[in-house]
């Protein structure tokens, strides 16, 4: 009997290690053909998960609250096992002169029931929910309403398997052997500036966030250091939603990420998952010389403050930027304008990322519905006091 227990242990941990040294185990044809779209729930116009993002959301406006409103009222309904937490800070801005801006990030949470705060690893996905103060009424679809849908989408997507897969550790007794890992969802505030762009007058956020986060320190003996070192790697989404997007490798330490995105994004054409139809992929650059990557910190975004503090970084970001971009061109950056195939692929492309990151092969149910309760309208409003005691129960 000892024997046979024993030898159970060394079996599993022969597993965890072999699984360790070959990296993730890749998405199934069959797990890639299941993937869910969001269907009805992308809609412009009613869409449980789009609609309500697409208005102005200019910081510290009844917009941008209401807006804050929707993540948390949605997150709490369907995905309750994710920890809802905010980042606030003020700041004053050229636009605003000596009143004090709010400014509020808003961050989604799932964790490894076992695992301690300071061992986990996480994946970060990240965009900005607000938009510029000019020109007035301003929608911001592909900047940055439909990334945030596409997170929130992947986030239900992989949720159940995630369950399943920690539940299935737990009862093997394999918990707590391989790294932790969790997924974390970074909704940021006044990415855009007020009046020109610089240092001071952007990411006021994700600024404030990277700041708070550095000096937010984990108990001795941790795995990680402080909050900002739990971000194993910050996948940035920005400007996505026009059609025929090209996004380049930007940076050399996360390219094998690239490399990771890419590939899933050429087996899913290949078997003809994917709704846009295409004359290059969206990210063409999967085999980029090593030598030729030049920029330091990329396009100015999110990233800088996270960059600079020594956090990896995958940003998805079109180059060049889409027509509708600020409305430059005149053609307006609403939801009338998003690429509606081009939305629904890229949700599929993340969601299959956030799935291998994850190592979530084999816990897929093998159902490609979307789940009930996402069909359904959201129509109980948190209070506060809901979302305080939540917390507080977790
Ligand atoms: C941050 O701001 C939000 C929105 O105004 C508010 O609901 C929340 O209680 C604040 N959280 C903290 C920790 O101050
Ligand atoms: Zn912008």
């Amino acid at each position: 009997m000892l024997d046979q227990r024993f030898s159970n242990i060394w079996l599993v941990l022969a597993c965890v290690l072999l699984r360790t040294a070959l990296g993730l185990t890749p998405l199934s044809d069959d797990s890639l053909r299941n993937l869910p779209i969001a269907g009805a729930d992308f809609d412009i116009k009613s869409g449980g998960i789009l609609a309500p993002i697409l208005v102005p959301r200019v910081p510290g406006t009844p917009g941008s609250k209401r807006v804050q409103q929707h993540f948390v009222d949605w997150f709490s309904t369907n995905l309750p096992n994710w920890h809802i937490d905010y980042q606030n800070s003020t700041s004053k801005t050229p636009a605003t002169g000596d009143k004090q801006v709010p400014f509020v990030n808003i961050i989604l949470t799932r964790d490894p029931p076992w695992a301690r705060e300071g061992n986990i690893g996480r994946l970060a996905l990240v965009a900005h929910y607000d938009t510029l103060i000019t020109p007035e009424g301003f929608i911001g679809a592909i900047d940055s309403a439909a990334p945030c849908a596409m997170i929130m989408h992947a986030a239900r997507s992989v949720d159940e398997a995630m369950t399943r897969k920690w539940a299935a550790m737990e009862a093997e007794g394999s918990s707590g052997l391989e790294e932790e890992k969790g997924v974390q969802i970074l909704f940021l505030d006044g990415e855009e500036a007020f009046v020109h762009w610089t240092d001071d007058d952007s990411l006021y956020g994700a600024r404030a966030l990277a700041e708070s986060w550095e000096s937010t320190y984990h108990p001795a003996m941790s795995t990680y250091q402080n909050k900002l070192d739990s971000v194993s790697l910050f996948l940035l989404l920005d400007l996505l939603g026009s059609a025929k997007p090209r996004i380049p490798s930007y940076f050399k330490t996360t390219h094998w990420a690239y490399q990771h995105m890419a590939l899933l994004e050429s087996r899913m054409r290949t078997m003809e998952l994917l709704a846009t139809e295409v004359d290059h992929p969206f990210l063409p650059e999967h085999d980029k010389d090593p030598d030729t990557f030049r920029m330091r910190f990329g396009i100015q975004d999110d990233h800088i403050p996270f960059m600079a503090r020594g956090v990896e970084i995958l940003h998805i970001i079109p180059t060049p930027f889409p027509e509708v971009w600020h409305n430059h061109r005149g053609v307006p950056d609403d939801g009338e304008h998003l690429d509606m195939p081009t939305v629904d692929d890229w949700a599929k492309i993340l969601t299959a990322f956030v799935a291998e990151w994850m190592d979530l092969e084999g816990y897929f149910s093998g159902q490609a519905e979307i789940p009930d309760n996402a069909k359904r309208s959201v129509s109980k409003r948190k209070t506060e006091f809901d979302l305080v005691s939540n917390r507080v129960q977790r």
